[in-house]
């Protein structure tokens, strides 16, 4: 199953593409985590994306569609993938349809004061990815995962934030509309709990 998980910044991609990819064995592919760890490892490609991504910009297009291109030609991608966070410009999913042939697209709908609250909370685990909330880990510092120590990731101030918000309205919202005017759009009501977005977006994908 070849998934596309939409939304705005803290909607929820990254913390259902976690489940999904355990439900449905086949990998999560998040950009921000990729780019991410090329910042942590301080590789070319992440000194070129530091700046960007510190004020919340998208990286070019071109060098984003090579990354995710090259990543899903691997063999573990043969059966399915969740893309968490890409596309996110016309031109990527343009792109991205060269190449591929997406069945789901997902967009999670969330309120955008629900989204502020969410990514003010967020804790982060730089070792295993993992996404967390203050509010579920009752003062802990560790990761429940992988015992990494949790850390809020540079880009959730809020100035920030609000800026990543205004990068999503402009240029990523209109994919809603592009998969829609191809069948592919599936709509998820992304307020309310995690289990009960969770299970929502299953039922939007037939599980
Ligand atoms: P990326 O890492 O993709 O960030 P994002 O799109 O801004 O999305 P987030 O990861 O912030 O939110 P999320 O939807 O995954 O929410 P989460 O599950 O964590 O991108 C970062 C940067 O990389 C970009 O700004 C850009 O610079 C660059 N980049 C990445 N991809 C790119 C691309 N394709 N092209 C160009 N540049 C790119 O949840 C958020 C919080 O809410 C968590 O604390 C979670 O526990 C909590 N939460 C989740 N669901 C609920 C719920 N239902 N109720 C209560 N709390 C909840
Ligand atoms: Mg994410
Ligand atoms: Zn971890």
């Amino acid at each position: 199953m070849k998934i596309v998980l939409l939304g705005a910044p803290g909607s929820g991609k990254g913390t259902h593409a976690q489940r999904l990819t355990k439900e449905l064995n086949i990998p999560q592919i998040s950009t921000g985590d990729i780019f991410r760890k090329n910042l942590k490892e301080e590789t070319p490609l992440g000194l070129q994306v530091k700046e960007i991504m510190a004020k919340g910009q998208l990286v070019p297009d071109a060098i984003t569609v090579a990354i995710v291109k090259d990543r899903l030609a691997q063999d573990d991608c043969a059966n399915g993938y969740i893309l968490d966070g890409f596309p996110r410009s016309l031109v990527q999913a343009e792109e991205l349809d060269k190449f591929e042939d997406v069945q789901f697209a997902v967009n999670i709908d969330v309120d955008k004061q629900a989204v502020i609250d969410r990514l003010s909370g967020r804790r982060f685990c730089p070792d295993c990815n993992g996404t967390y909330h203050v509010s579920t880990l009752n003062g802990q510092d560790k990761c429940p995962n992988c015992g990494g120590t949790l850390i809020t990731r540079q880009d959730d101030s809020e100035q920030t934030v609000r800026d990543r918000l205004d990068v999503y309205e402009k240029t990523t919202m209109p994919l809603i509309d592009y998969y829609a005017r191809q069948g592919k759009l599936v709509n998820v009501d992304g307020n309310g709990t995690i289990e009960e977005v969770y299970n929502r977006v299953l039922r939007a994908i037939g599980k």
